[in-house]
Order: C-alpha cells, then sequence, then structure tokens
C-alpha cells in the first residue's frame, strides 16, 4: 500500500463520528460503520452541526460542509468497509470481549496491508489484538474527546505493533493536523490518563479530608499554575525551577499525597447516592441547568480559540 486514502471507523458514536469527520475534513474518503441506520443518521447529523459551529468560528467554511459530508459513506457492514479501507480505526464500546471479536474479523477481512487501530481508553492494546492473526498491524490510537478540536493523539505500541505500524500511524494523524505523540509501552491508561487521573485522585481527596471545598479545588488550577498548563509542561517547568528544587519538595511533601490504590469512598458515595453531576443535576457541586449549559459553552469556546490560535510547539 503506497498511500493511504481510504478510512474505515467502526463505531458512529461520540468519538467515532468526530473521528470520520476529521478525516473526511481532510480529504480522505470515509466509511462509517455502526450497528442500525438509525445511529449512523444522527452521526452524519452531528457532523454536519459541528462544521457548521466550526464554520461559525471561521475554522474551515460553509461552502466546504457538504463536500466534507458527500466523503463519508454510511454503512452497516463491517466487511464492506473493510475491503477497500487502508487504515480502520474502531471505536465501539469500552468492552475487551467486543473489541477482540472484531478485530479478529478486521484482520479476515482487511487486506494484509491495512493498519487497524483502536481508540480504546483504558484497555490493553495487546489483549484488544491477541485473537487476530496479524497482530503487528495493530495499534492503539487514543484520541481524545472531541477527536476534530484536540489535537493530541496517544499512539500506542502494542507487544506486536511492527516499528512500520507506529510510524506510518504518525505520519498519517500529522498529515490531518494531528498532534500524535508515542506511547512505548501498553500500560493502562497510556500516557494522558495517568497523568489526568493522578490529578484528579489528589482533588477528590483535598475535598475529602475537609481541605477545602470543590469550587476551591477548581479555582486553584484554573487562576494558578493551570494557567501555565497549556504551554509548559510539568517537566519542563522541572528543568524551568531546578531539578534540586524539586527534589527537596517531593522529598518533603510526597508522603502527604493522596496514594489509595482504591476510588475514594466520598466518590463512591456519590455514585450510591445518584449524585452523577451534569446528569442528575448535583455531584461535587450543585449543577442548575442554566450552569451546565454556561460550563459546556465556555469549555466549546475555549477550545474553538485554542484551535484558532495553532500550533503551541514554538
Ligand atoms: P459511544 O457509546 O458513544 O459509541 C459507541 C458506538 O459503537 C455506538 O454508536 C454503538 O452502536 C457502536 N457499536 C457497538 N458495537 C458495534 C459493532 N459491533 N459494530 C459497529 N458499531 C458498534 O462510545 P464513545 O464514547 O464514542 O467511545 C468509543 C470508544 O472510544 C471507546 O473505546 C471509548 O473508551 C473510547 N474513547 C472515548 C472517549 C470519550 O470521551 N467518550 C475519549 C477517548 C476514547
Amino acid at each position: 500500500m503506497s498511500e493511504i486514502r481510504n478510512i474505515a471507523t467502526i463505531g458512529a458514536g461520540l468519538m467515532g463520528h468526530g473521528i470520520a469527520q476529521l478525516f473526511a475534513a481532510k480529504g480522505y474518503n470515509v466509511l462509517l460503520v455502526d450497528l442500525n441506520n438509525e445511529s449512523l443518521d444522527q452521526a452524519i447529523k452531528n457532523i454536519r452541526s459541528n462544521l457548521a459551529l466550526m464554520a461559525d468560528n471561521d475554522i474551515g467554511a460553509y461552502k466546504d460542509i457538504d463536500p466534507v459530508i458527500s466523503r463519508i459513506k454510511i454503512t452497516t457492514d463491517i466487511a464492506e468497509a473493510s475491503a477497500n479501507a487502508h487504515f480502520v480505526v474502531e471505536a465501539v464500546s469500552e468492552d475487551l470481549e467486543l473489541k477482540q471479536k472484531i478485530f479478529k474479523n478486521l484482520d479476515a477481512l482487511c487486506q494484509r496491508n491495512t493498519i487497524l487501530a483502536t481508540n480504546t481508553s483504558v484497555i490493553s492494546i495487546t489483549q484488544i489484538a491477541s485473537k487476530a492473526m496479524y497482530r503487528d498491524r495493530i495499534v492503539g490510537t487514543h484520541f481524545w474527546n472531541p477527536p476534530y478540536l484536540i489535537p493530541l493523539v496517544e499512539v500506542v505500541r502494542g507487544d506486536d505493533t511492527s516499528d512500520e505500524t507506529m510510524d506510518k500511524t504518525f505520519s498519517l494523524l500529522q498529515a490531518v493536523g494531528k498532534h500524535p505523540v508515542r506511547v512505548n509501552k501498553d500500560v493502562p491508561g497510556f500516557v494522558g490518563n495517568r497523568l489526568q487521573h493522578a490529578l484528579w485522585r489528589e482533588a477528590v481527596s483535598i475535598i475529602e479530608k475537609g481541605i477545602a471545598d470543590a469550587e476551591t479545588v477548581d479555582e486553584c488550577i484554573r487562576f494558578g499554575f493551570g494557567l501555565r498548563l497549556p504551554i509548559l509542561g510539568p517537566i519542563e517547568n522541572i528543568d524551568m525551577v531546578g531539578t534540586e528544587l524539586v527534589l527537596a519538595i517531593h522529598e518533603y511533601i510526597l508522603k502527604y499525597l493522596e496514594s489509595s490504590p482504591e476510588p475514594s469512598p466520598l466518590l463512591r458515595k456519590f455514585v450510591e447516592n445518584g449524585d452523577l453531576g451534569f446528569k442528575s443535576g448535583r455531584g461535587f457541586r450543585e449543577w442548575p441547568s442554566e450552569k451546565i449549559e454556561k460550563s459546556r459553552k465556555r469549555l466549546q469556546k475555549y477550545l474553538l480559540e485554542a484551535i484558532k490560535k495553532g500550533d503551541r510547539s514554538k
């Protein structure tokens, strides 16, 4: 296979429709697969409204929406989608057995040099690939939601993934304007979610111990070191302040930080009481509908502006 032109996306839900949109917007032919036509029709509606929102914000143009949509074909037949695909992204529900079945199937249906990628958030790539014969072409591509706005994709090497698969996947993601990174070991949480949940565990623990309330924890990040994070990662920050200073801080503080291997009892209690956050109107904080709307809009506006500003690597 000299060139990747045809993409298949298996699963047209929250992530799958966004991944299909991303490739179609960059001129690739996309076959989008789901279990029924209702899900697929809804996916196309969602893509149209995402593209309109982006055009409203001067990212892309209204005149390009129909051409993008015309590059996406929908089907419930995975065999049809696989036949001519050069690159397949699986984004079905997070269920190991289902994913193993789909990869075994894709492995049998696709041409030998087609790359098969999974968008799993947490499951081992090696386990997902374990029922397939040609495991060298199976790789993790962990997109972040929404995949057409967040630049990062973690390209995760399973135990059997070949260098060629890693390199081609990396190049393809660069070609569609993403910011791929290499994850060299197939570990739970890859890199992004390990970092994110280390922070969230401490955030919950601070509330549980009565050190500060929920609003304060969020404010400490949003108005404090969070302002630096989009431009300064923790490692560059360590070098900036000096490794000897960070060693001294860690020698003092690490024993006081949360290190429980179990989820917080407070978090468990919220779930048991039905306090599910936005879904029920209450979680750690109270969420009347106008506050939910405001929070969602604020995030959307921030992400759109960040995308417009573009490259953060310089
Ligand atoms: P979702 O539930 O919105 O979509 C899953 C879709 O897969 C549904 O439309 C379902 O009908 C379809 N599906 C199920 N079995 C299928 C089959 N056999 N053939 C074809 N389609 C099938 O789930 P979501 O959130 O899009 O997640 C998909 C994957 O992406 C999961 O592995 C998830 O862990 C991962 N992920 C999710 C993120 C998120 O923020 N939601 C972020 C990054 C990764």
